[in-house]
């Protein structure tokens, strides 16, 4: 059976690996190196220095191809400079459309680092898809989705927004860092470009910060590598080493993250003190058939606003809470707690933020892989 047509469960272990041909090493030697000897000028064995490339990177970058149906991966330093290396494929006077509510560093980078270089960026709601052709003109290239959103929770028909795009031949890429591979593969659904922040449920440790894009076409891909070798955001041995581990666990930590965000999305619904929770796993969410049909499961990111919607008792929950970690990130084993308004979104202006839901009352949660009845007693003595 070729490693190519394993299922899913058995890619995030298998797909694209090989032992080690020195040592048949099983797991991929962390080569700690920056540069390789060779013969005589050009005369090496596929390696010359690590920027360009590193066989523990070339691994994880398998990996990475082989879980997203695609066929050619890139690891980067951090998720953001993966999407960096996708900006710089547009040249100034180009457009971008973006979804509005999304990771709070992403809109900085489009807004304050890219929007100087001539590259302008329209930040709008994505549920209804066919409200995007509005937004398209002749200068328009690339369409930026993250879907489940940040910390919304909304959900965007991949598919439909794929039609879209290729009616006006535009790229499509896609952010699939809340979701993971386990519970949706966009370029399955039509995307050009997948993104990671593998720093969240890739590498699921909280042990590292590293980007992932993934992409089906030779053109395209041979255009992002000549950017992450010409500007150089790679990932080190050390935490390609780390990512890679992170992968072959990556389905059973997914399907227990679903199970106790499905008991705590439950549970905090029924809760007298919550006024609304955001999970798409839930019948009346407004996106619950795009998700149903898109996605494998609906995750363990949840956020929710208590009643009053005071950033006062948003502040004092998320300052109780013991099991949960109030602290950046999401995709660990651990459960987080944060506080979107004051930490990951704090970039957005107020009134930008406030427009898509981010109020000052909003809490959000990774819920981690703890027993689920240790996470709900903390939350309970949390809430009140
Ligand atoms: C959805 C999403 N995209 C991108 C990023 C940026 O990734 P990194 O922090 O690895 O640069 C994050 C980080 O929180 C994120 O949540």
């Amino acid at each position: 059976m070729s490693k190519k047509d394993l299922r899913f469960n058995s890619k995030t272990i298998h797909g694209g690996q090989q032992p080690d041909k020195a040592y048949g090493a099983v797991m991929p030697p962390i080569y700690q190196t920056s540069t390789y000897a060779q013969s005589t000028p050009g005369g090496h064995m596929g390696y010359e220095y690590s920027r360009s490339a590193n066989p523990t990177r070339t691994a994880l970058e398998n990996a990475l191809a082989s879980i997203e149906n695609g066929n050619y991966g890139l690891a980067f330093a951090s998720g953001l400079s993966a999407m960096d290396a996708v900006i710089k494929l547009l040249n100034p006077g180009d457009e971008v459309v973006s979804t509005n509510d999304l990771y709070g560093g992403s809109y900085r980078l489009f807004k304050q680092v890219f929007e100087k270089y001539g590259i302008t960026f329209h930040f709008i709601g994505m549920q209804d898809a066919a409200a995007i052709e509005s937004h398209i003109n002749e200068k328009t290239k690339l369409i930026w989705v993250e879907t489940p959103t940040n910390p919304m929770m909304n959900v965007i028909d991949i598919r439909a927004v794929s039609a879209l795009a290729k009616k006006h031949q535009l790229l499509l890429a896609v952010d699939n860092t809340f979701a993971t591979p386990y519970l949706q593969r966009p370029l399955d659904l039509g995307a050009d470009i997948v993104m990671h922040s593998a720093t969240k449920y890739l590498g699921g440790h909280s042990d590292v910060v590293v980007g992932a894009l993934v992409v089906k076409d030779k053109e395209l891909a041979d255009q992002l590598y000549f950017i992450q070798n010409a500007s150089g955001a790679v990932c080190g041995p050390m935490d390609s080493f780390l990512t890679l581990r992170g992968i072959k666990t990556l389905h059973v930590r997914m399907q227990r993250h679903c199970e106790n965000g499905k008991a705590i999305a439950q549970y905090l619904a029924k809760h007298p003190k919550i006024e609304k929770v955001y999970w798409p796993g839930f019948e009346d969410h407004p996106n619950h058939e795009v998700a149903k049909d898109q996605m494998n499961g609906f995750g363990g990111m949840i956020s929710f606003i208590t009643k009053g919607s005071s950033y006062d008792d948003a502040i004092k929950i998320v300052e109780k809470l013991q099991v949960f970690t109030l602290a950046e990130s999401l995709g660990g084993v651990e459960s987080l707690a944060g506080h979107p308004a004051s930490m990951t979104h704090a970039s957005i202006p107020k009134t930008e933020r406030e427009k898509s839901g981010v109020v000052d009352a909003l809490i959000r949660l990774s819920v981690g892989i703890e027993d689920v009845d240790d996470l709900i007693a903390d939350l309970e003595q949390a809430i009140g």
